[in-house]
């Protein structure tokens, strides 16, 4: 059996927070799966399903239930909405959608990854998040490959989900 990862006290909420990213990002495309019948997005969304479910299991086996978020339907209804609205629109909603959140992701992660690499320490943990960060990001890069014209629109959107993305992160390190 493998040793129990300990996750520093000083990143717990950060942790607190990436769970409830992973849940939402699995509801992302569980609607995204849901709402759209494009043969292309179906395959794009079938794949980053399969690889945030197994995110949210890894962080799953390392953070205890009891210091988790206690908003996590919050964070599943968010999730779910940020998947359908852009579903309405088509694709390319879609694909900039993925693009604004993963780019929100990259830097959320980055951060916990620069915060271990000061203290060197935790190196376990420091690779698992890089190793997220690595999913996450090869998910922006696929969705902007597909993304054929970003009108003001969804840049907007794009605001949007920052904005509401950094929302969530604050609340969910607390709660
Ligand atoms: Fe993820
Ligand atoms: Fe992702």
């Amino acid at each position: 059996m493998r040793d129990k990862i300990i996750i520093p006290s000083y990143l717990i909420p950060h942790f607190r927070s990436n769970h409830a990213g992973e849940t939402g990002a699995v509801y992302i495309y569980k609607a995204i799966k849901m709402f759209n019948n494009d043969k292309k997005i179906k395959s794009f969304a079938n794949e980053h399903f399969l690889t945030e479910s197994r995110h949210l299991e890894l962080i799953e086996e390392i953070l205890d239930p009891q210091k988790r978020s206690k908003l996590i339907l919050i964070w599943k209804i968010a999730g779910f909405f940020t998947g359908m609205i852009p579903s309405i629109f088509g694709k390319n909603f879609i694909y900039s959608t993925i693009f604004y959140v993963e780019s929100f992701v990259e830097k959320h992660y980055e951060e916990q990854i620069q915060i271990l690499k000061k203290k060197q320490q935790h190196n376990h943990l420091k690779k698992i998040l890089i190793d997220l960060m690595g999913d996450e990001v090869s998910h922006k890069n696929e969705s902007l490959e597909n993304v054929s014209d970003l009108k003001f629109y969804h840049k907007f959107w794009g605001k949007l989900i920052s904005s509401g993305s950094k929302l969530a992160v604050q609340i969910s390190k607390k709660i």
